[in-house]
């Protein structure tokens, strides 16, 4: 948001004249949860990395800001690549400004403890889920020989030397898996965690940080094996894995729109659990070797139940565009969220547009509905807007969507894609009133 000569605010929002059934290719960018933790963890290196296929989100940009707020130097050398000179941390207090309003800034927090074993950051803030604590984190980090102090919004983690240790995480936590593993990779001895994470971004954050000499092993299966090593390399280039999140949003936008949808730069293998849901709706996804998947839908979905898991189960960030596909679904169909305690928001938004959705808790039923109809609406969360643009696009009318700055988070160019489909959006300033 930003002000008008007149002293106004100016927002932004994203107008969508539906009915659009998506057709044509969509590129996947890089993935936003990857690069997150792969740009804190270039903190570990003590020289220049080059990423590729970073994507252009707002969530990297404040990344960037943090981390040049400690003394990293990054230089964008061509589209989708920065330069990451890490030589000189000068700092371990980050900018606790910058730090809170953004969640994945707690990876900081074992990047700047496993480099210079001193870290203070701001109580990370975020997309507004529930409750997100990180005593799992902090766990960790004391397990690895750290002290750990959280007052006034800050949290320190200080340690003299770590030393690897087992670590049982009670929860599957992507965050506190990867903050251990940045962490440990230069702590002496071994580290092992037990029931990690197995998402595709540990994998990449794994293969980043073999690359620059780490020996970590088991990344992608629910124990990870760190054997600390004194230094990693000085200089290498990476490339992001693709984003599975971005590439199930639009298979999913293919079914909710009864599209037709190839989706390039995509690992299929990544993409399963949400193929296994789409088939069982009646749509066909046709594997097209290499890095590309095709999804088709002609008929009205099939209702579903599901359950949103860690990796390999359903992702509960695509519990949103799933619940666009489920609320013009023939019957009713259920969704169990078993990762965070308020991800429903957005069905007040649907039922806006005629969906009839029914959320209690952890668990909502969707009625499906012959057809939504435009309405202006919220987004409360990243996921969140992405699934209200899905829905304006299959929508009668026009759908105005609010809080675009959660869907900049983490979509690249969302607007230019979806039009590149067929899709009849764009993004307009609007004058706030009062
Ligand atoms: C990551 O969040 C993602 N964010 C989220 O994506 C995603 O929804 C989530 O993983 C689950 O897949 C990033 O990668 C930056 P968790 P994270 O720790 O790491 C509980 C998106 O839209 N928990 O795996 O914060 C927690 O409350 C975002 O891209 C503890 O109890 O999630 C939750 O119920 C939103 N104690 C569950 O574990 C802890 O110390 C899983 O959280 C840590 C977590």
């Amino acid at each position: 948001m930003e002000n008008d000569t007149n002293g106004g605010n100016i927002l932004e929002k994203i107008v969508v004249e539906g009915k659009t059934k998506l057709k044509g290719e969509v590129t996947i960018s890089g993935a936003k949860n990857a690069a997150v933790a792969i740009l804190p963890a270039t903190i570990l290196v003590n020289g220049i990395c080059i990423i590729e296929n970073v994507p252009e989100i707002s969530d990297i940009k404040a990344y960037c800001k943090i981390l040049e707020s400690i003394g990293v130097k990054i230089r964008k050398i061509a589209k989708n690549t920065l330069e990451i000179d890490s030589r000189n941390i000068n700092n371990i207090e980050a900018s606790i400004d910058l730090t809170s309003k953004f969640r994945a800034s707690y990876y900081l927090a074992g990047a700047l403890l496993g480099r210079c074993g001193h870290a203070i950051i701001g109580m990370p803030g975020g997309c507004k889920l529930g409750a997100r604590p990180m005593d799992q984190h902090i766990k960790a980090f004391e397990l690895l020989g750290a002290t750990v102090e959280t007052e006034q919004g800050k949290i320190e983690v200080k340690a003299d030397k770590l030393q690897g240790n087992s670590i049982y995480l009670d929860i599957v936590s992507v965050g506190a898996t990867i903050n251990t593993m940045l962490a440990a990779v230069l702590a002496d001895g071994v580290t092992t965690i037990e029931n990690a994470a197995k998402e595709p971004h540990i994998v990449d954050l794994a293969n980043f940080l073999n690359k620059m000499g780490a020996n970590i092993m088991g990344a992608g299966t629910d124990r990870i094996r760190i054997q600390g090593v004194p230094e990693l390399k000085k200089n290498d280039t990476y490339s992001v894995v693709p984003d599975q999140i971005e590439a199930g949003t639009f298979m999913l936008a293919a079914v909710a729109t009864r599209g037709d949808v190839i989706i390039r730069n995509c690992i299929t293998k990544h993409l399963e659990p949400i193929t296994a849901k789409i088939v069982e709706m009646g749509a066909e996804v046709e594997d097209l070797g290499g890095d590309a998947i095709r999804v088709k839908c002609t008929n009205r979905p099939n209702k579903i139940n599901i359950k949103t898991l860690p990796y390999p189960g359903f992702p509960t960030d695509l519990q949103p565009p799933m619940g666009v596909a489920m609320s013009i679904a023939d019957g009713t169909s259920v969704i169990n969220e078993s990762i965070w305690d308020s991800r429903f928001q957005y069905t007040e938004e649907l039922n806006r547009m005629g969906a009839k959705i029914t959320a209690q808790g952890k668990v909502a039923f969707f009625e499906g509905v012959d057809n939504l109809i435009g309405a202006p609406v919220y987004a409360s969360d990243l996921r969140a807007g992405a699934a209200l643009i899905i829905a304006g696009i299959l929508a009668e009318g026009t759908t105005q969507i609010y809080n675009v700055e959660y869907i900049d988070r983490g979509y690249e160019n969302i607007e230019e894609k979806f039009r590149n489909l067929g899709a009849k959006i764009e993004r307009v300033e609007e004058k706030e009133e009062g």
